[in-house]
């Protein structure tokens, strides 16, 4: 998307982190920027720092997981702008525990606002904006642990992974859709998904005010969120598929790929050795 000035951003999300770094990044470029987000008060406290700038922007209560409501949240953007030409599928949730400990409330709570979060903006999105004429986008936010598995990351990481297949899909499809498509995959940005728990719906446990200090800490020294809004405004004009903004995780992606074409060494070894079963293949 080459051109952003007057054009419509969605942040679902928008109300802290890397969703707030977008909004005020796509705001720096001239965009009229909606939020959505489950916290209205901190959606609303974006809202007025994007109208100080100067920006039209609009900011609505929002629980992604919550179908019919993100069909609402769609209709009364498409009501007040007209049109949506960079939809951010940004809201995220994180839980830390060995796959032992996992309670199924965890599992449906990150499962939920993670994954079924995307899909229910692409749900709700997607059939309006290819519907439009011009140039539009849409960038999911996955993580590093949507490229390469974390220890006591389960959900999130199969939440990420689910994402990163999602977005490439779309990327795959985007001489058919006529929208563009890029995944956001960061390490540790300077957010308060640490404390996701605060916005725990009742229905999968309600909030839970505990804190993991010792991620808190390393997630305190993590990036700023608008120098990932700003990198994240640059690849949609690049129309990039994958945002890594950090190179310290490239190792951590090398490994798996290492490991899963090591796997594929091992099976043409195997093919060569005994041709009748797949040495062709
Ligand atoms: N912070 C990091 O180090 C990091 C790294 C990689 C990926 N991410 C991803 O970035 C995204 C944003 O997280 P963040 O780090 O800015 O955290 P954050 O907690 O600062 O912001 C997340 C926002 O999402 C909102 N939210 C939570 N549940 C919601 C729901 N059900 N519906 C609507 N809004 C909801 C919160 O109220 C909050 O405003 C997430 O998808 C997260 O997984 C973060």
């Amino acid at each position: 998307m080459k051109e952003l000035a007057g054009k419509v951003a969605v942040v679902t999300g928008g109300g802290s982190g890397i969703g707030r770094g977008m909004a005020h990044a796509f705001a720096e470029a001239g965009m009229k920027v909606a939020i959505g987000d489950i916290e209205p008060a901190a959606g609303d406290r974006v809202r007025a720092e994007l109208a100080e700038m100067g920006v039209e922007a609009i900011a609505l209560p929002l629980d992604v997981v919550d179908m019919p409501a993100v069909a609402r949240f769609a209709d009364r953007i498409y009501d007040r702008f007209g049109a949506v030409h960079l939809l951010c599928n940004n809201a995220g949730v994180v839980t830390f525990d060995l796959m032992d400990h996992i309670s199924d409330a965890d599992w449906r709570w990150v499962i939920g606002v993670n994954l079924e979060g995307v899909v229910n903006g692409l749900q709700a999105f997607l059939p309006r904006m290819k519907a439009q004429d011009g140039e539009k986008h849409i960038v999911n936010t996955a993580s590093i642990a949507g490229i390469a598995p974390h220890r006591g990351l389960a959900p999130y990481v199969a939440s990420k992974y689910a994402v990163v297949g999602i977005s490439e899909t779309l990327h795959a499809e985007r001489a058919d859709l006529g929208i563009g498509c890029s995944v956001l995959c960061p390490g540790n940005v300077d957010t308060q998904i640490v404390a996701s728990g605060r916005n725990r719906q009742d229905a999968v446990g309600g909030p839970d005010r505990r804190v993991n200090q010792e991620v808190q800490e390393q997630i305190s020294r993590g990036m700023n969120p608008l120098e990932v809004g700003r990198i994240v405004r640059q690849a949609v004009i690049d129309d990039d598929l994958y945002i890594f903004t950090h190179r310290d995780t490239r190792e951590t992606a090398q490994n798996r790929f290492d490991a899963i074409m090591a796997a594929y060494d091992k099976c043409e070894e195997r093919s060569r050795r005994s041709p009748a079963h797949g040495g062709d293949r």
